[in-house]
């Protein structure tokens, strides 16, 4: 029998390794990431015996976009706020479940290069219901000039991204990220509270056989999407339709499976939400940066979402996100009404 192999690059080792692929001081990346694993294996702990804990259920309020609230997001949201303001890397902080940016004012406030906007748990609906969820977070410089940060930092586009990713608590834990220099995995070991190299160099197939997007909403769609879904359910040998639907309600999930797999993700705009459902700041620039250094495409239907300059801290996009094949051809659905429509 084959002996079992594992591996035994941890992604601390990883890090210090490819120091050179981050063009910004060393040391700096380490200690940013060794907060946001922290505040991942924290989280972790919590979900996996969550049912043990009183920590499922709502906290019993509403967020500024006036989601319920549940307990396991604001404790995330906390694990992330203390594990990065205590490394002394980052001035301020942008968060899902936070009105406004929050700076990390005293001694930690000048040297901070670093902005982080993240969601510090997503698909919480699911939480209840053993379903997995996750973490999502986006990384950039500090541009304005000042000890301080300010809103402005937070408006940048995508594409200034140094780094991105998110962790998927599921059957296992994973983060995945990337530095602008291809996407790696990291498969948490429980047993031993580290994470380590499971899935080098992530390459998302180039078409794939999955289409994600809550059809409940169907009625509400623009006709591109309806008529992409059509597509997609319609008989064809020679591309593998009809396709399969599958989708979670946890966007890090149905990222996750659909970049391992091949497949497209779509939350497009709805007519009572005509920006869509979700966060370009912090949930799809980090998306759609590891979607395309995994080859794949993140776009709003029209545009390109890693060049939308944002206007502010919790602005929604649609979001057409996946396999390059995949996200072009529903955007040639999109752009058929654009079209008509002028
Ligand atoms: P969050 O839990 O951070 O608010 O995000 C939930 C998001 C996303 O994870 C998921 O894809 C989407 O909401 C599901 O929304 P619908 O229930 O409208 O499909
Ligand atoms: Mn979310
Ligand atoms: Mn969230």
């Amino acid at each position: 029998m084959e002996s079992f192999k594992r591996s035994y690059i941890s992604l601390g080792e990883f890090i210090i390794e490819r120091q050179t692929d981050f063009k910004y001081a060393k040391g700096e990346l380490s200690r940013l990431f060794s907060a946001i694993s922290l505040a991942a294996r924290i989280i972790n702990r919590e979900v996996k015996r969550a049912g043990l804990n009183n920590i499922l259920g709502d906290f019993g309020s509403t967020n500024v976009q006036g989601e319920e609230v549940k307990k396991l997001d604001i404790f995330s949201n906390e694990q992330f706020i203390h594990a990065l303001k205590e490394r002394g890397e980052v001035c301020a902080i942008a968060s899902e479940e936070n009105e406004g940016m929050i700076e990390f004012n005293g001694e930690f406030s000048k040297t901070g290069k670093y902005i982080v906007a993240f969601d510090p748990l997503d698909g919480s609906s699911n939480i209840d219901v053993n379903v997995s969820v996750g973490s999502i977070f986006s990384i950039y410089r500090k541009t304005t000039e000042g000890d301080c940060a300010t809103l402005d930092d937070f408006m940048q586009a995508g594409v200034e991204q140094v780094a991105a990713g998110y962790v998927i608590y599921g059957s296992s834990t994973m983060l995945v990220y990337s530095t602008g220099n291809g996407v790696n995995g990291f498969t948490l070991d429980p047993s031993i509270g580290a994470f380590f190299l499971s899935h080098p160099n992530m390459q998302i197939p180039k078409t794939g056989k999955i289409y994600s997007i809550n059809e409940g909403n169907y009625v509400h769609f623009p006709q591109g999407v309806k008529d992409y879904i059509k597509y997609c359910q319609a008989e064809d040998m020679a591309t593998s339709r009809p396709y399969s639907s599958r989708y979670i309600g946890s966007a890090v999930a149905d990222f996750h499976r659909n970049m391992l797999k091949g497949g497209i993700f779509i939350y497009p705009s709805t007519a009572n939400a005509p920006k869509g459902k979700l966060r370009l700041l912090y949930e799809c620039n980090p998306l759609a940066f590891l979607v395309e250094q995994a080859g794949g495409k993140a776009s709003d239907g029209f545009n390109r979402i890693l060049d939308i300059k944002p206007t502010s801290l919790h602005q929604r996009t649609p979001l057409f996100i996946g396999s390059p094949d995949m996200v072009e051809q529903a955007e040639a659905f999109m752009q058929k009404y654009a079209e008509a429509a002028v």
